[in-house]
């Protein structure tokens, strides 16, 4: 599909996300392996949460999938039952290594497998724990896709996470809910917190100290009604626009507002933009607030370390925003380059058609600022953030642009073209 993005004079209005994608992920695993029904508004939209969906129903769990309204009938701990046939985790890395944390734990053995991209994706990260556990996976070429989990009785361990990567911490930990004892998960940085908040409100034991997780096995996990939030990542597309586009004026409502997930707000701020946090709350363990952004971008960004772990999905839109605006130079963000594109090698193609400059290196990149977009036909690769970002570089280019393969944006914001006109109408 061809998306055809006209520039744009002003971007105005007031909007909301589908659900957070990181949570709905983790309550719907957590809630199948939990006694009694879970009922969870606003869950995402995204095609990759409705593959995990998909998944848990051919584990035999019961599943009301109404779109952004899901139900689901926990099984409880031991009630997984074996799949017919092989798991299609479609494009979604976190379905893939997050399930093979709870697949490891079960008394049999299950292929998970995705689409083009996913098969290009590290599986070892979780591969190594698990195996650590007592399961033994079998993947092509040792890394890749499919993935044949033996499950096995498991064995907790104190595991240190060489990547920053709260998928993996993500997959220990579940894999933990089936193992006797404590299950000590160390991070390199502290990484999204979702999965302790949710565990702790399904009822399991888990406390968080610094960068360490410990988990106590097999708790009673009890099924909940749940509200998730707006999905803060998916916002970073608008909170650029808004920043790029003069006379703009956005509020963004009902968005997450996990600290360990705000990078992105302060990174904004950092670069002089006004960012304003109204009507914050908590809900279902998650902080929840409307976002509303005005003003101009006077800096140029720089994203390392820490920096770069936290603010990884966002790296893409940063960069359209840092070439059209005080410019951004990223480090330490290696990471990029196996997410579901070489997000370095797909960011700097897609600048180049619109004839900015960018200097690309192993682990980041350097983007001059006050670039101007020629008009030009960007190409999502298949990426749903590629797609989204370069739609908005779309909004500043000095004529019509089009996004090729654009509706990859479905993998996480099926609603983001909709989304994007009803501002710039
Ligand atoms: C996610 C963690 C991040 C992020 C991904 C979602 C999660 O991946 O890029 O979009 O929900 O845990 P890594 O854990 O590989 O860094």
């Amino acid at each position: 599909m061809i998306e055809h993005i006209q520039p744009a004079d002003k971007l105005s209005g007031a909007i909301r996300l589908p659900g957070d994608k990181s949570i709905s992920h983790r309550w719907a695993m957590i809630a199948a392996l939990a006694e009694g029904k879970t009922t969870i508004h606003g869950y995402s939209t995204g095609e990759d949460c409705h593959s995990t969906l998909g998944i848990l129903t051919a584990l035999g769990v019961e599943v009301e999938d109404g779109g952004s309204e899901v139900s689901i009938s926990g099984r409880g701990l031991d009630g997984l039952t074996v799949p017919k046939g092989t798991l299609d985790a479609g494009n979604s890395g976190s379905t893939i290594r997050m399930m093979s944390g709870i697949l490891a734990g079960q008394p049999f053995v299950s292929r998970i497998e995705g689409d083009e991209s996913l098969a290009k994706r590290p599986m070892q990260r979780v591969m190594t724990p698990l195996a650590e556990m007592g399961a033994r996976i079998e993947a092509t070429n040792g890394k890749y896709p499919p993935l044949e989990i033996h499950g096995a009785k498991l064995k907790a361990i104190d595991y240190t996470t060489p990547v920053a990567s709260a998928q993996v911490k993500t997959c220990v930990l579940f894999a933990g809910l089936f193992c006797d004892g404590e299950t000590i998960v160390r991070e390199p940085v502290k990484t999204r917190d979702h999965t302790e908040l949710a565990l702790r409100m399904f009822g399991a034991d888990i406390s968080s100290a610094g960068r360490v997780v410990t988990l106590q096995g097999r708790p009673k996990l009890v099924g909940k009604e749940l509200t998730a939030p707006g999905d803060l990542s998916s916002s970073a597309f608008f909170l650029s626009a808004a920043l790029m586009v003069p006379n703009s004026n956005l509020v963004i409502g009902g968005v997450g507002l996990n600290p360990t997930r705000t990078a992105l707000l302060d990174y904004l701020a950092g670069l002089g933009a006004e960012v304003k946090i109204l009507n914050v709350g908590e809900q279902c363990g998650e902080l929840v607030g409307d976002i509303m952004v005005r003003g101009r971008v006077q800096r140029g960004g720089v994203i390392s370390g820490a920096m770069a772990a936290a603010l990884i999905d966002e790296i893409p839109t940063l960069a359209v925003l840092g070439a059209a605006t005080g410019g951004l130079f990223v480090k330490d963000a290696a990471e990029l380059r196996v997410k579901e594109t070489d997000r370095i090698a797909t960011v700097a193609e897609n600048l180049k058609r619109a004839g900015i400059e960018i200097e690309v290196r192993e682990d980041g990149f350097t983007v001059p600022g006050n670039q101007k977009f020629q008009a030009a036909s960007f190409d999502s690769f298949g990426d749903h953030r590629i797609a989204m970002a370069f739609a908005v570089a779309g909004l500043v280019a000095e004529g019509p642009c089009q996004i090729e393969r654009a509706e990859a944006a479905s993998v996480s914001f099926p609603e983001f073209y909709s989304t994007l006109r009803s501002l710039t109408a």
